[in-house]
């Protein structure tokens, strides 16, 4: 399966899944898209052999079929058959989501279905929550809120901090995302709980 990888920053969840994609995975990435062309993941993406594209979204400010009218450009003339989001900090349209449903994951950063949206460490400190981690689920519409395809459970730590959580709850991620992607792309949704 042809794997397009999307980024708004350092890319590190799409290093690991470049990555994993080396050897006799079924998968290959055949692009890294950006909304910022000075992600660092571009570069990153670049030094791995990844074809890589960026589409700033400021020029664009609230037009958001406009963005992502020009986010299609590259994505479809890289002809994925699935699509990443990974750290990709941009809303998208149902339009846009409509085109690639059933076949566009994203991670989040917290054990879905509790604290959908940002700051979601914060929110599980806050809340006093003893379990952190992090979801693999399809997108759809609906932020944050489509069908978990995996799972990662961190303890949150006395004395934690959004950062100290952030980080351990990222490691996870690493090892989830890929665990996601090889079973997805096998066409098995059998969730990945680790
Ligand atoms: C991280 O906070 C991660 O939890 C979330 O997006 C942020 C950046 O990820 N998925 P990455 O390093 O750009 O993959």
């Amino acid at each position: 399966s042809r794997v397009a990888i999307l980024i708004s920053g350092g890319g590190s969840n799409m290093v690991s899944l470049v990555a994993s994609m080396a050897g006799d995975h079924p998968g290959r990435a055949v692009l890294v898209l950006a909304n910022d062309p000075a992600a660092k993941g571009l570069q990153r993406a670049a030094d791995m052999g990844v074809p890589v594209a960026a589409v700033d979204h400021r020029p664009f400010g609230k037009d958001r079929a406009g963005f992502e009218a020009a986010l299609l450009e590259p994505l479809l003339a890289a002809q994925p058959d699935v699509i990443c989001l990974a750290g990709f900090m941009r809303i998208l349209t149902p339009d846009f989501i409509r085109r690639f449903q059933g076949r566009m994951l994203n991670i989040h950063p917290s054990l879905l279905p509790k604290y959908p949206g940002l700051h979601t460490h914060q929110r599980a400190l806050d809340a006093g929550d003893s379990e952190a981690g992090c979801s693999v689920h399809e997108v759809t519409a609906e932020l944050d809120a489509g069908p978990i395809l995996g799972q990662a459970r961190v303890p949150v730590m006395p004395g934690d901090t959004a950062d100290t959580l952030s980080a351990r709850v990222l490691v996870q991620e690493h090892r989830l995302y890929p665990a996601v992607l090889r079973r997805f792309v096998a066409g098995d949704r059998t969730p990945v709980l680790l």
